[in-house]
Parts: structure tokens; sequence; C-alpha cells
């Protein structure tokens, strides 16, 4: 792909303090959010967090209620959208149907009286790989070719900065990942500022140099997808919104420099000192499901280990290469396991006595401040609730009862 002209900076853009009201519900209660010129930047979050209005007030189609948007350094709060420096590529690419796809990208071109249009175009068709589908019209292309279309419409503008709000939503699973990997080597040549907003953690993770995690109209964490992210989640939230995790609550009840020790519900857990964000009082620590281990008979004790059990197996689930299981341990909840699959089938069955155990260097210790009662299972709010989050009380009786 060339990219010639199209090869324009980027710019920083910067949201300070940014507040959102409408009328008698806060979308955005307060923003700070610095991105380097360049960078391929993804605001993740479930529906209704604030994505769309985030892009919305950066494009300027929304004042906000408070605070300001730098774009390359200059304060645009006040500018209107059209002479802001971006460009927004939408969920649903309306593209003129009447127009040949050159005359499609042209179109905003011609309308500024920019020099070459034609020329330009190409070049942007070339880029997303169409040029040789230029004389066609939008019905003419499939759903993926469309979206390509939409995106050369933005980049011909050489926006600095360029919103995408969703763009691969409306395509099948398959052109989504493939859309993926092209976006994301688009941006790298043109070498252009994407904010791209998704509310799917895999997108995210393909695609972006940093992601926010954003929840209720406020960013709950910021950072590379790897590690930061999904080994060393700072809240319950961004635990279970990216990839699941087994939640535990309880007192820290020893520290050393290297580790803390954690009772949970008679169970002593050990999480590295460098690997939890607070070292007193009561926490919440975590591990992800597939860093944990199936037994059949209880582990020898090990110091470099954490064991739970025993517990009972209240369900087995084949996804392709590994299989889920649910696991029952009284006064904890349930836990949730994914074990590579091996040649041999299932390591337990739906009513196995198992243990649980799992290295002390995965774990990791929250942020967030417990929830007063919640039990020693830290259940997610109802939102991010992973499948293995159950109400405790109706596990434990079942236990006793079975
Ligand atoms: N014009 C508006 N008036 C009132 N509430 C709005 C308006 N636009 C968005 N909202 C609310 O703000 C919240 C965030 O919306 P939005 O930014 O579209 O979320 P997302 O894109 O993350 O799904 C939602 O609860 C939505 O209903
Ligand atoms: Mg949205």
């Amino acid at each position: 792909m060339a990219s010639g002209a199209f090869a324009e900076a980027g710019a920083d853009l910067e949201l300070v303090g940014i507040q959102k009201r409408f009328p008698g519900f806060t979308a955005i209660e307060h923003l700070d959010l610095s991105i380097p010129a360049g960078s391929f930047f993804a605001l993740l979050g479930p529906s209704g967090c604030g994505k769309t209005t985030t892009l919305r007030l950066v494009a300027g189609l929304e004042e906000p209620t408070a605070g300001s948007i730098l774009i390359g350094g200059a304060d645009v709060t006040q500018q209107k959208a059209f002479q802001r420096p971006v460009n927004t590529v939408f969920q649903s690419y309306a593209l003129f149907p009447h127009m040949t796809v050159l005359e499609n990208v042209a179109f905003g071109l011609r309308r500024r009286k920019i020099a070459d249009p034609v020329g330009k175009a190409h070049e942007a068709l070339r880029l997303v790989e169409l040029d040789h589908l230029a004389a066609r019209k939008p019905q003419q292309l499939s759903g993926g070719q469309q979206q390509r279309v939409a995106l050369a419409r933005a980049i011909v503008n050489k926006p600095a900065l360029l919103l995408l709000d969703e763009p691969l939503g409306a395509l099948d699973l398959k052109l989504r990942r493939q859309m993926q990997l092209e976006l994301k080597t688009i941006q790298e040549e043109v070498g252009l500022t994407f904010l791209h907003v998704t509310h799917d953690q895999e997108e995210a993770m393909t695609m972006a140099d940093t992601i926010a995690v954003m929840n209720k109209g406020r960013i709950e964490q910021m950072g590379a997808p790897e590690p930061a992210l999904r080994e060393l989640p700072k809240t319950a939230f961004v635990a279970n919104f990216l990839g699941q995790s087994n939640l535990f609550t309880g007192p820290v009840v020893g520290s050393t420099s290297t580790s803390i020790t954690v009772d949970i519900a008679g169970h002593r857990v050990l999480v590295p000192a460098d690997r939890a964000h607070r070292h007193a009082g009561e926490v919440t620590i975590g591990v992800r499901p597939e860093k944990m281990w199936l037994h059949r008979k209880a582990p020898v004790e090990a110091a470099d280990r954490n064991v739970m059990g025993p517990g009972r197996v209240i369900d087995v689930s084949f996804s392709g290469v590994s299989t889920q299981y649910l696991v029952a341990v009284p006064y904890i909840g349930t836990l949730i396991v994914f074990a590579q699959n091996m040649a041999f089938g299932p390591v337990a069955d739906v009513g196995d006595e198992v243990w649980l155990d799992w290295h002390v260097e995965h774990g990791f210790g929250l942020e967030d401040e417990p929830v007063p009662g919640a039990g020693p299972r830290f259940a997610a709010d109802t939102d991010t609730r992973s499948i293995a989050a159950q109400r405790r009380e109706s596990l434990v009786t079942e236990l006793e009862e079975a």
C-alpha cells in the first residue's frame, strides 16, 4: 500500500477535566485523557458508558459542560466541528448510493475546492486496496469493502486525528477480524492518530497501542493491552471486562517485603507485593481462570502455590481448545477454571471432588475498596458479572445438601 502524500503526521489529543451533562443525566463525570500523536488508542467500554459522547465532544458535535479539548497543543474547545482537524468514521457508513466509489471519496475534497480531488481520491483508495473498484457504485461492494471506502473518504481529508466509532460493528466476525488487521496496518502506514471506540475487548487488544477502559463515564484504567491491563487489572470492572477473573475478598493477615497473605474464608492466599495495589486491611485479590489448575487429589503444599478446595465441579463445557470448569468451593463460591484440552478428555466431570491451585506469581491485588458484606467471592456488578460469579449462599446450600 502506498502512503505517499497521506503520511502526514498525526496530532496529540488532550482532554482536560471534561464533564458532559445532558438534561437529567451525566454521561461523563470527569475525563482526563492524553493521546500521543501517531498512536492507535482504543476507548473500550460497555454500551452506554459514554464512548460516543466522548468522540462527539472531540469532533465538536457536542459542547462539554466543563473542561477543555486540545488537538496538537491548540485549544479547540470553542471551535466549530468543521474547523477541527478531525474526521469521524461511524458505525453506519453512509456512502452516497448514486455516486461511484471514486466520487464518494473525492466528494469532500471537491466541496472544499481542494486541488486534484481525483488524484487524491485514487491515492486514498490505493491505501485501502480498493482502487481497482473505483468505478463501481457502493451497492456493488461487500460490507467490508464499503467500510474501506468510508475509511478512504475519511483519510483523504488528512485529518490529524481520525475518530472511529465502532466502525466495524456492522460486519460479520470474519470480516471484522480481517478489517481490524487492515486498519492497524493503515494507521501504521499513514502515521495519523487514531481514536478507536469499541465495546469489543478482543478488537481493542488486537489493534491498540494503548487502551483506556471506560465505565459509567469514567476511565477505570489505561495502559498497554499486555501486560498492564491483562496482567494487573486495578479494578474489579477491568478484571472482568478484559477477560474473566476469579476475585476474592478478605483481610491481609501477613506481609513480607515480597508478598502479602490474605485470608480467604480460611484459605491462606499469597499475592506478590508488587502485584498488589493494597497491602493492608480488607482487599480484593484475583487470578485468571487460565492460570488455575484442577486436581483430583489435594495438591502437596508448596510455598509458591495457592491452593483452594476441596470443591465440587458443577459444570463442564468444551470450547474448542479449552474446557471451562465451574467449581463450587464451600464458603467461597463458584470459581471458573480454563484448562487446555489435552488428548485425554476432561480432567474432571460434573460432581467430582477437586482442588484448585495457582502459582503465587500469577495472582493480583485490586485497588478497589472491597464491598462490605459481599463475601469472600467478590461478585462484580451486574454489567460485568462473569459467568463464574454466582450467588454464594445458594451454592453452599446446594453443596451441603449433596
Ligand atoms: N443527547 C443525549 N441526551 C441525554 N442522554 C444522552 C444523550 N446522548 C447520550 N446520552 C446518554 O449518555 C450515556 C452515554 O451514551 P453514549 O456516549 O452514546 O454511550 P456509548 O457510546 O458508550 O454506548 C447513555 O446513557 C446515553 O443514554
Ligand atoms: Mg456508542
